[in-house]
């Protein structure tokens, strides 16, 4: 009986230290929030696994604000500034992008990106709901992609593993998906630029 008292006591005396411990975290906590732990939390399109692509010294200040918000600056730049855009069509042309989803984005041996209309299926809607979202078509032009439409994308980004070649930037990725916004045509909503 008096070790059961004895616990009793104990249990009391610790849960008050407990809520005390509890009560300094939250006040630390509130006080000194670190801007710099917001970060893009990527997954990849293929299995849903995170894409190991961090922050670096190579990366643009528009690379570094899309790797801590998944807002893409570019997007509402080329928006309304044709002569930037033509730097995201440059990414588009030179790596080869066109050879495939064609030079009007029109979609050859690939879903067409305007999503203007076609011969397919996925030409007048993204293959991959998420690619409505410019952290979405980021994920499935940096890591590939599992081939719903028939075919699969290699990944481009020079930052993972496998990627085509010398790879894309993450700048190079985020103003060619700006471009391929400029060209959309489909009858969904604009999002990315809300
Ligand atoms: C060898 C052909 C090929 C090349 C080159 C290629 N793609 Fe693709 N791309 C595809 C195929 C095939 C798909 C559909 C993948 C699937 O169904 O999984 C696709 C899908 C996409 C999608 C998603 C489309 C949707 O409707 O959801 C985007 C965006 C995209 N590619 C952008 C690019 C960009 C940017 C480049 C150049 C850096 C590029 N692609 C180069 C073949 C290619």
């Amino acid at each position: 009986m008096k070790q059961f008292k004895f616990s009793l006591v104990l249990v009391v005396l610790l849960s008050a230290l407990a809520g005390c411990e509890k009560s300094d975290n939250v006040s630390t906590s509130d006080a000194g929030k670190p801007i710099s732990s917001a970060s893009c939390e990527l997954v990849s399109t293929v299995d849903n696994k995170p894409l190991a692509i961090k922050v670096s010294d190579a990366d643009t200040p528009e690379a570094k604000e899309f790797l801590s918000t998944c807002i893409n600056p570019y997007t509402k730049k080329f928006a309304t500034d044709a002569e930037a855009a033509k730097t995201g069509r440059k990414v588009f042309t030179l790596n080869g992008c066109s050879g495939c989803h064609g030079g009007k984005l029109e979609g050859i041996m690939a879903p067409a990106l305007t999503k203007a209309g076609g011969q397919g299926a996925f030409d007048t809607k993204w293959v991959y709901a998420k690619n409505a979202t410019d952290k979405g078509m980021f994920e499935t032009i940096s890591a590939g992609t599992p081939g719903l439409s028939g075919g699969v994308m290699a990944i481009w980004n020079r930052n993972l593993v496998g990627h085509v070649g010398d790879g894309l930037t993450n700048d190079e990725i985020l103003r060619a998906i700006a471009y391929i916004r400029t060209e959309y045509k489909g009858d969904g909503e604009k999002t990315w630029l809300q």
